[in-house]
């Protein structure tokens, strides 16, 4: 795959998204959503792909949106245009597969944004974090105020949102949004650490747990349990299911093929 903003790397069906634009702290310009839309769409249906990480390097995530590409948009540019970031952070956030956001240095704004797309987000203890679109008087355009409220509650995603102040690692841990903290130089082996636990699990089951709790935000108690039901029963039809119970039986370790 090859990409101008991004480069893809696949080792041992892991693979690893990182943006590619350090002039600008990997601001995300409408190039970089395309190219992560594609990407999405690519890794989502390679079956031999088991995990996704999203990083921007050792330095930076990513600073945010492209502010200069921005700058001079009207209203009816924005309102008319289907926007791009829209749709490669719904196809990473559906991705029937793991996606992990390792985390160095600055993820601002869409860069923040790109970080709720993922399933599990692992911090440098470097990193900082922050919407700060309110000081470009503006409001996070990239699903952040609604992907924050539901990871962390509404007060704090409002603290967050109103002052577009940067929070640090240890207190966007403690606030839930990040998962994990973890030395600077440690963050991408962290994630594929992680990311080699999720791959080595029923694949099946992995992606109707994500699509069980994706759908069930969007849903009131009962029907999320009807739908959590279906699914169950249906990991019944599965080789993994049958494999996963009798290598506990067995004594051993199961071997899952994703079927
Ligand atoms: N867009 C475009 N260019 C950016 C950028 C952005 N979001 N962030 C940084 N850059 C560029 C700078 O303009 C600079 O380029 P030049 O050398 O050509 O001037 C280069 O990256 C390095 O940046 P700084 O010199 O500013 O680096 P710093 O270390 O002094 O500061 C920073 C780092 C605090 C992150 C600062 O760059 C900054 O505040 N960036 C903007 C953060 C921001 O407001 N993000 C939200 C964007 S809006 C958005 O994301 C909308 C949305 O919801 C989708």
């Amino acid at each position: 795959m090859a990409f101008e903003t991004i480069v893809v790397e696949i080792e041992d069906g892991i693979a690893t998204i990182t943006l590619n634009r350090p002039e600008v702290l990997n601001a995300l310009n409408s190039q970089v959503f395309n190219e992560l839309a594609e990407v999405a769409a690519n890794l989502g249906a390679d079956d031999s792909v088991r995990a996704v990480i999203i990083t921007g390097g050792d330095k930076v995530f990513a600073a945010g949106a492209d502010i200069k590409q921005m700058a001079s948009l009207g209203a009816v540019d924005v309102a008319t245009s289907v926007r791009p970031s829209r749709i490669a952070f719904d196809r990473l956030e559906n991705m029937s597969k793991p996606v992990i956001a390792a985390i160095n240095g600055y993820a601002l704004g869409g860069g923040c944004e790109l970080t709720l797309t993922a399933d599990i987000r692992i911090a440098a203890d470097n990193a900082q974090l922050g919407l700060p679109e309110i000081k470009l008087g503006i409001l996070p355009g990239g699903g952040g105020t609604q992907r924050l409220p539901r990871l962390i509650g509404a007060g704090k995603a409002k603290e967050l949102i109103f002052s577009g102040d940067f929070i640090n690692a240890e207190e966007a841990l403690r606030i839930g949004l990040v998962n994990k903290v973890v030395p600077a130089d440690q963050v991408l082996a962290e994630a594929k650490k992680m990311a080699k636990k999720f791959a080595s699990r029923g694949a099946v089951a992995l992606s109707l747990a994500k699509t069980c709790i994706n759908e069930g935000q969007r849903m009131d108690l009962e029907m999320g349990l009807q739908y959590e039901h279906k699914c169950f029963s249906l990991l019944f039809a599965t080789e993994d299911q049958k494999e996963g119970m009798k290598s506990f039986m067995e004594k051993r370790k199961p071997n899952f093929q994703g079927k």
